[in-house]
Parts: structure tokens; sequence; C-alpha cells
């Protein structure tokens, strides 16, 4: 089987990438065409485009054995047997996906004249498109050469190398039975579930995956509120009712709500999508009020606590949208920035991953007068308050003796519950967490 070569359009984003590096360690001749010639000039200098753990080595092993290569020419695809497409799909102002970069994908994909190709689409892609692309093939008369199978994607940043490895299910919907077991065979570990199904399942289990996660962020937070009000502790709410195992502990805590490039573009792409259908999707839409809603309510923390905001001097430690990734590609940390900013607070951000505006990709002219430093005890020093928004487990090794010593005023508000406030209190901070 080991001697399929496989193609990836879309090879240096971040399914794309990790797609690529993982196959050729599995010792399939793997090529990664992407368009873009800057992300594709640093790869070679071994810049990777974003980080992701494990991911390094992986690329650096499987390039010098010849498996795994890099291209900006779709023409390198042409002896691919199987090509996966992991292109962009962000959504138009519209709330519709952009499938701009899909259709480009396929249009490439005829340009090569194949014989006997199967595309595997890993991008989140509306239901329905799997349909439109197999129709778009029919009448180019290519129906019979490519056969199109969706192929949903679950890894998560951060560990998006461990989730390729240990997937929890194996998801490829298809009109040929055929191209769909192909793409299971490819990799799918004993033990694992493999659902063979329509394309428009497919697409829609990921959906609906996402759009659930999301719904029980809310709904965890919901219940935050509630526990301010009540004198409750989310934790232990948060504890007690996911040992349920109909329920389950994961995606069950509480803080500054969820953010990143997927739940929140899914969720409103499913709305969008419902809609079209004149549905209305009142729980989808009540998931995400309620997450802009947290995104204001760590802001009045604030204020509750420091009164009007302008030039109230505020840490800001953590900019990536979680942990173990670069990534602030709709990060909850660049509203909630704005937001400050737009109070007259005065702002210094820290990351460990993400230290300067240049990095994120963000426009000077989106965050201006916002400071920058590399430690958090260089952010926390003669501010107002720290506001924590990404759970960095560096944060947890820090001497919060020494923060309140150097802060003007002790106070941290924390987005991400990471730390016990009798602790905190104990040592003279103010500590205000979300639902506790
Ligand atoms: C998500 C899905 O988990 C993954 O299966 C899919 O393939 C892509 O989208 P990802 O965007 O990498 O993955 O992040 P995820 O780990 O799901 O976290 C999303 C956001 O939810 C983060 O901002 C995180 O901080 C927040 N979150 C997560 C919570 O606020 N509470 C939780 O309990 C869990």
């Amino acid at each position: 089987m080991n001697n399929i070569t496989a193609g990836i359009i879309g090879g240096l984003g971040h399914i794309g990438l990790i797609q690529a590096a993982c196959l050729a360690e599995l010792g399939y001749v793997t090529i990664a065409y992407d368009k873009d010639q800057n992300k594709f000039k640093k790869i070679h200098e071994k810049i990777l485009p974003f980080q992701e753990p494990g991911l390094e080595e992986l690329i650096t092993k499987n390039m010098a054995k010849k498996r795994l290569s890099f291209t900006t020419n779709p023409e390198s695809l042409s002896q691919a047997e199987l090509i996966y497409i992991c292109v962009n799909t962000s959504p138009l102002a519209s709330g519709e996906t952009n499938l701009s970069q899909v259709f480009s994908a396929l249009n490439e994909i005829m340009e090569l004249s194949p014989k006997k190709t199967t595309v595997a689409i890993k991008s989140t892609v509306p239901v329905g498109t799997a349909a439109i692309l197999t129709k778009i093939l029919a009448e180019n008369n290519l129906a019979e050469d490519i056969k199109i199978v969706s192929n949903p994607e679950f890894l998560s940043e951060g560990s998006g190398v461990t989730d390729f490895w240990h997937p929890t299910r194996v998801v490829v919907g298809s009109d040929s039975r055929k191209a769909a077991e192909f793409v299971a065979s490819i990799y799918s570990p004993p033990q694992v579930p493999v659902i063979i199904t329509s394309s428009e399942n497919a697409e829609l289990i990921k959906y609906a995956s996402n759009a659930f996660l999301a719904t029980k962020i809310s709904f965890i937070n919901e219940i935050a509120r509630f526990c301010e009000r009540a004198g409750a502790d989310i934790r232990v709410v948060s504890k007690g009712i996911g040992l349920d195992p109909r329920i389950g502990t994961d995606f069950l805590e509480a803080g500054a709500g969820f953010s990143g490039p997927c739940l929140e573009k899914d969720l409103k792409s499913l709305i969008f999508q419902a809609e079209m259908y004149h549905e209305k999707p009142i729980l989808l839409k009540s998931v995400l009020d309620i997450n802009e809603q947290q995104r204001k309510n760590i802001v009045k923390k604030l204020e509750n606590s420091l009164g009007r905001l302008e030039r109230k001097k505020i840490a800001v430690w953590g900019m990536a949208f979680k942990p173990e990734t670069d990534d602030v590609r709709s990060s909850h940390s660049l509203p909630i920035l704005k937001h400050l900013l737009s109070m007259g607070a005065l702002v210094t951000v820290h990351d460990p991953w993400v230290r300067s505006p240049e990095q994120t990709g963000i426009a000077e002219n989106e965050l201006p007068e916002i400071s920058w430093s590399a430690s958090p005890y260089g952010a926390a020093e003669n501010k107002d308050a720290i506001l924590i928004l990404t759970a960095w487990s560096d944060y947890r090794k820090l001497d919060f003796s020494k923060i309140k010593n150097i802060m003007s005023n002790p106070l941290i508000v924390d987005g991400r519950n990471m730390f016990d406030p009798e602790k905190m209190q104990s040592l003279g901070i103010k500590y205000l967490g979300v639902g506790i």
C-alpha cells in the first residue's frame, strides 16, 4: 500500500502540513503543494509556518528520507493517486463559506488530466460541497477518472500530530464506496471506528462535532455566571456533572469563551447553512451570543474592581487562542484587547510563543499603542491588573509573591481559572476567576 504517492493541496497550512508530514512518516511518498512562495522558501530554511509540537522532527526526518517534498507547482501532483484538499475555507462577510480555494484546487486537479485519482476533501466545507465537485467533474467528463471523498479532519491545534496518530474515528463519505474505502485504508489504526457514509453525512459530522463542542463550552459558561451569583464554584460543579459518562468531563472548562480558527467559524457557517434551508438554529445562535457575552464579562470584571479603565495599566497574559500554539487567528484575545483599548486602557501583552505584532500578522493599526513584554514579570510590573487569557502552563510556575510586589495594584482577573483563589488571597492578591 505504501507505494502510493499522495499529494496535498494547501500543503503548508495547518491541516495540510500535518497531513503531509504524517503520511510521509507512514511511508507514503508525499508531495505537498502550496501556492505561498514565502512559506515555501521558509520551509527550506527550516522555518515552519506555525508551531506544532512534534512536527518539525517529522518534516526534517522525512525530507531527508526523500519521502516528503514541497512544491509551488501544481503539475508536481500529476503522479499522485490520492490528493488531499487542505485549503482555507474562511467565511465571507455574509457568513457564507468562501469555497474559492476549493474550486481552484479542483481546477488544478482537472488540469493534471489525471487517470484514476481519488480526491479527499479535508477542508471543512458546507454540506453538499462534495456533490457539487462531483457534478463539476461530470460536466467535464472526468467523473469516472476522479472520485471525490469527504474525509473531515478532527485534529486540534497544539496536539495535531498526536491527534493524527490517535484519531477518535475516521469518517469517509462518498458516492463511490471503493474510493471511500481506499481513503480509509490509508490510515485507520485498529480499534478506531471507521464510518463509511454519504458525503453529506461526512460533511455534517464535522460541523455538528465542532458546534457540539462549542455548545458544551457555552453551556458551562452560562452555568458559571449563575455560580457567581449563587456562591457556587463552577470547577466543582463542572467536575460533578462531567463524571456522568453520558455528559463527559471534556470541554466543560468555564472561562473567557472559545475562540480560534475553527469552532466559531464552523458554528457561524452551520447557522448560515441552516438558515439557507429556512431553519431557525436557535440553540446555535445562543451558543455564539453566550460566547460574545463571556468576552465582555471578563472586561466588566476589571471595571468592577478598577472603575473606569481609562489610563489604567493592564497586563494581558496570552495572545494565542489556546496554549501550545502560536495561532492568533480569531483568538478571543484580539477583540478583548480592542475592547480594552477602546476604553482607554494602557495595555502590555505577554505570550510565550507570540512575541510581536509582526509574528501575528496583525496590522499595526489594528492594535495601536500596545506594548509587548518578553516576560510575564516584565508585563506585570507597575500594573493595575493582570488579565489572563491563555492558559500557558509556564504561568503556573511563576513566583506570585514577586508578582504581587512588582504590581502597583495586585489584581488578577483570570479568564482561564488557572489558580487557586485562596492561595492567591493568602499572598495578598485579589483574584477573580470565571464562575468561582
Ligand atoms: C477544534 C476541535 O476541537 C477540533 O476537533 C477541530 O478539528 C478543530 O477545531 P481547536 O480549534 O484546535 O480544535 O481548539 P480546541 O481545543 O477545540 O479549543 C477551542 C477553544 O475552546 C479554545 O479557545 C479553548 O480555550 C476553548 N475551550 C476549550 C474552553 O473555553 N473550554 C473548554 O473546556 C475547552
